[in-house]
């Protein structure tokens, strides 16, 4: 069961005056990805394949997926009426392939290497759709975001709790299990996001380049995080590696992760300025 429905949010109440264009670029670009969560879950299933429990749990986790992705495409439609969020999916699934789409087993190397892969998605999802909400002056993508954020703490709760429970079998040492979450998030900076940003936001015969792409989704993306969504994405980073989420270490990582969140951003801007 879903926890809401799309005519569940109240478009009605959509406010033209209170759009800012940055968002709308952002909000376009995270359509397509979290749409195309449908086959992360087809990978899931083979990952998983003697697992039902866990199969029909993704399976339910795409659906929301998709769906946060069909909702965001509504309301961008709604922001930018000349924008078809068709045409922008179809181009984006015509250039993107997901890297693990043929795999069989998890590309981490362990299932519970996949589900802390995972938890770090889930993480910067709940982060970044808090971080729009909290940034949105239009109500309806506020509303939107609010949902979709408890939506991904949610799905991290889901993939941390089978996480913990392969652990015990696979017993994957904190040093490993560390390795594994830093190179998911970075292949933030990969091409999935960069080329739907450049999908969404560029004309049909448009380029792609890669640096340009990533440096104006990162360059917007990171200017609605506050420290605290960056504390709080700290925090559960560190309980899915199996790290204390709060004391010394906790408050060094989360100003730590907050500064190269900063300087990053400033190199983002000036390859491609706001
Ligand atoms: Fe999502
Ligand atoms: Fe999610």
């Amino acid at each position: 069961m879903k926890h809401w429905r799309i005519d569940d949010v109240p478009w009605d109440r959509f406010d033209r005056t209170k759009l800012d264009p940055e968002l709308v670029s952002l909000v376009k670009a995270a359509a397509m990805v979290e749409r195309n969560g449908v086959d992360y879950g087809t990978y899931l299933n083979r990952v998983f394949i003697d697992d039902p429990d866990f199969c029909a749990a993704a399976d339910r986790w795409s659906l929301e997926e998709v769906q946060h992705g069909d909702t965001l495409g509504r309301w961008a439609m709604l922001a930018d009426p000349a924008w078809s969020f068709e045409d922008a999916f179809a181009r984006y699934k015509a250039g993107y392939h997901l890297p693990l789409l043929d795999a069989q087993a998890s590309v981490r190397g362990s299932r519970t290497g996949e589900l802390i892969a995972r938890c770090m998605v889930e993480t910067g999802t709940s982060s970044y759709y808090s971080a729009l909400a909290d940034s949105a002056q239009e109500p309806v993508l506020k509303e939107i975001c609010r949902l979709i954020a408890a939506d991904e703490f949610r799905h991290f709760k889901l993939f941390y709790d089978h996480m913990k429970r392969y652990l015990k079998r696979e017993r994957i040492g904190v040093w490993r299990r560390v390795m594994i979450a830093a190179g998911r998030i970075g292949e933030s900076e990969d091409d999935e996001l960069a080329y739907a940003f450049h999908c969404g936001n560029t004309p049909a015969d448009a380029t792609y380049e890669h640096s340009r792409a990533i440096a104006g989704y990162m360059s917007r993306a990171m200017g609605v995080y506050t420290y605290n969504h960056m504390a709080r994405a700290t925090s559960m980073i560190l309980k899915a590696i199996g790290l204390p989420p709060r004391g010394r270490l906790y408050n060094l990582a989360a100003s730590g992760a907050w500064r190269l969140m900063r300087s990053r951003r400033a190199k983002f801007r000036k390859i491609c300025p706001a």
